[in-house]
């Protein structure tokens, strides 16, 4: 197995000569460092079975979700067979173009997730790809100012958020979905779990600093994130192959889905580890998710007087079709 750093960035490494499906204890061992080390890591042309997949993502942890198809623009049958492309008006194919903006997953559910895994089935000639980008590098970049200041800043996460502030999409509440109608409070500095290094943790879902005015808090959202990007290379943007499978520490990256012609097939195979303790919030029975609830629907009524100019025009898909 060879485990090369990705060239001219900080961080990325690409993994060859992996036997993955008969994963010795030593290669996963040097698998799970580099990860930690590198923040992803990039099988090239892998194919790897659904089993490999999942067997590999249950020795980081519990799954939020295993090797689900959930990530197409199609209609996409238990043969992975591509079928009728989706409405682009569909809360399906909303969801799909949110994810081409710079996030971090779950972090709108009680736990946010601990790791995502990526591979490649079916892939448009044009983007489709997946960008990520290295917050660990970005924070320790930030002056000592801006550290000092988001150093006991929180924001609130919410699903319904960013798809209204990034698309004008108002999704109605639907309990047991990613829809769900709470927020939840995370530190904009996240110290990680394994290796200690602080990273941001920002991205589209986060809104409404408490003890900063609206405008203020937008503002240093959308400072932090243009300081993440800021520097090419802590951004590498990855251009499948169908096989590739990619593999990245949620803890210390954001990521976002390159945009494509959405009539035009794309089958990626989804499945995401569970984050642990150090990612949990609360829960929505607990009485700390009060005051989440009540900033997000507060939010979500100002973006709806401002969001009338974005590509859904403050409007709620026709169809319901939901999926987590
Ligand atoms: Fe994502």
């Amino acid at each position: 197995m060879r485990i090369t750093p990705v060239e001219n960035k900080l961080f990325g490494a690409v993994v060859t000569e992996v036997n993955f499906s008969n994963l010795s204890n030593n290669d996963f061992d040097a698998l799970q460092a580099a990860l930690l080390d590198y923040g992803f890591l990039a099988f090239p042309e892998l194919f790897p079975s659904d089993e490999d997949s999942i067997a590999f993502g249950k020795r980081f942890g519990n799954l939020e979700f295993a090797a689900t198809s959930v990530l197409s623009n199609q209609e996409v049958d238990e043969n992975r067979s591509a079928g009728q492309v989706l409405d682009m008006d569909s809360q399906r194919m909303r969801m799909i173009v949110g994810n081409s903006f710079w996030h971090t997953d779950s972090t709108y559910q009680p736990h946010s997730a601990k790791c995502g895994m990526l591979s490649a089935v079916v892939i448009p000639e044009q983007g489709g790809g997946t960008a990520l980008a290295d917050t660990r590098s970005a924070y320790a970049t930030l002056d000592q100012a801006t550290k000092d200041r988001v150093e006991n800043l929180s924001a609130y996460h919410s699903n319904q958020y960013s798809q209204a502030n990034d698309l004008g999409d108002f999704p109605d509440i639907q309990p047991g979905t990613i829809y769900h109608g709470e927020a939840y409070l995370r530190p904009l500095v996240k110290v990680h779990p394994e290796t200690g290094v602080k990273s941001l943790i920002i991205g589209r879902h986060a809104f409404g600093i408490p003890g900063l005015a609206r405008d203020e808090g937008r503002e240093l959202l959308q400072l932090l994130l243009d300081h993440v990007v800021s520097d090419e290379a802590r951004v590498y943007e990855h251009s499948y192959q169908p096989g590739d499978l990619l593999f990245w520490d949620n803890r210390a990256l954001m990521h976002r889905a390159l945009p494509y012609d959405y009539t035009k097939p794309r089958i990626v195979i989804a499945t995401r580890i569970a984050g642990d303790e150090s990612e949990f919030a609360y829960n929505p029975s607990d009485t700390a998710a009060q005051t989440g609830r009540e900033a997000l629907a507060n939010e979500l009524a100002a973006l709806r007087e401002e969001t009338s100019d974005r590509q859904y025009q403050a409007t709620t898909a026709s169809s319901k079709a939901v999926v987590l």
